[in-house]
């Protein structure tokens, strides 16, 4: 299939356009640059398959999926920072709403009529049950979530009026890098969980900030369900497939299982064979004490199955790749 990747250039989009490429589709990427990185792309992807534009541009987009004959587009591309998002919440509703339109506009001028969306987690905001199933109330609490979650109802609304098929997948914490050491995560500021522990143990002068120690979990941090960015990849490789035309469908994906920031800790200590540096600072409004998916959807209607769901998986593979690059795609 031909398939454009919107943020494809970026930790998530790079790992999927990767694996898509693997199976023998034929990948564009439409990426500003901002915050993604064209070196991610160089070792598999033809340069003249980089398209550097922005969403906002909706006659450069549209002009992309009429020359390339697109038949589907993964949208990863958008803004993700929680923090920023509270303080610069107009950026979010520009680039993760107005920008989605924008492309939605131009797919639908173009004639592409399907897509599969990033979501979040962050869409359920506080839980009230744990695992979280698709059908948990919404109830978001900051900006980057409600963005993510008005898209998904802007997207169904698309699906049944316009015939679209659309998959919008709701990832939990991404970690990992690709298995082979081929690509990364190198993102400006960082604010993920396994990223941040390696750049501890790697400068030793900036511990690691434990955000809140006396959470009502076993040992008073919070638990996150990781999963690893090869597996979200084959995710999107398989609801590819599955779409149909007028069908909006939902899934989490997670692997069904927390680790405590704790853990996560002690896990990258094991691989880094030193200790990660850290210090306890105060909780983070609107952190949940406990983030885990309830899959079973995803994988009894995809049948997608995690190939790398335990912890050292995940935090070996993200090692390798940044103990090797200390300064990410600069490297
Ligand atoms: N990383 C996670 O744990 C996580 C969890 C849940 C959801 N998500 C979602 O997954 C997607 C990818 O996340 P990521 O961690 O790979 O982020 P990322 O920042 O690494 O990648 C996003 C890419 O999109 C590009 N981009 C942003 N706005 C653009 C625009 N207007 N036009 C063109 N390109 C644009 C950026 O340059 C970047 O390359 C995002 O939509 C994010 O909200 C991520």
């Amino acid at each position: 299939m031909r398939v454009l990747v919107t943020g494809g250039a970026g930790y998530i989009g790079s790992h999927c356009a990767l694996l898509l490429h693997e199976r023998g589709h034929e990948v564009w990427v439409l990426d500003s640059l901002e915050n993604g990185h064209a070196k991610a792309l160089a070792g598999f992807l033809p340069p003249e398959r980089l398209i550097r534009a922005d969403l906002a541009e909706q006659h450069r987009v549209e002009h992309a999926l009429m020359a390339h004959r697109v038949e589907a587009v993964l949208h990863f591309a958008a803004f993700a920072l929680v923090g920023e998002s509270v303080i610069r919440p107009d950026k979010y509703w520009n680039n993760n709403v107005a920008g989605t339109l924008s492309l939605l506009g131009a797919m639908r001028r173009a004639g592409v009529g399907r897509l599969v969306f990033s979501s979040t987690a962050a869409v359920y905001g506080e839980p009230q049950q744990v695992p979280i199933p698709e059908n948990h109330p919404k109830a978001p609490c900051n900006p980057y979530g409600r963005t993510k979650l008005v898209m998904e109802e802007a997207l169904a609304d698309h699906a049944a009026a316009f015939d679209m098929g659309v998959t919008a997948l709701r990832y939990f914490n991404a970690a990992g890098c690709d298995p082979e050491g081929r690509l990364g995560e190198d993102h400006e500021p960082e604010t993920h969980l396994v990223p941040l522990a390696v750049r501890a143990v790697l400068n030793p002068g900036k511990p690691f900030r434990i955000f809140g120690d006396d959470w009502s979990t076993p040992d008073g941090t919070c638990i996150r369900d990781l999963v690893h960015v090869t597996d979200l990849a084959e995710a999107h490789v398989l609801a590819l497939d599955a779409i149909r035309p007028g069908t909006m469908r939902r899934y989490n994906l997670g692997n069904g299982e927390g680790h405590s920031v704790r853990q996560v800790l002690d896990a990258v200590g094991r691989v880094a064979g030193r200790p990660v540096p850290a210090e306890v600072a105060p909780r983070r409004a609107g952190d949940p004490a406990v983030l885990v998916a309830d899959s079973s959807l995803v994988r009894a209607e995809l049948g997608w199955k995690p190939r790398y769901p335990d912890l050292d998986s995940m935090v070996g593979t993200a090692w390798k790749w940044l103990s090797t690059h200390p300064r990410g795609y600069a490297n």
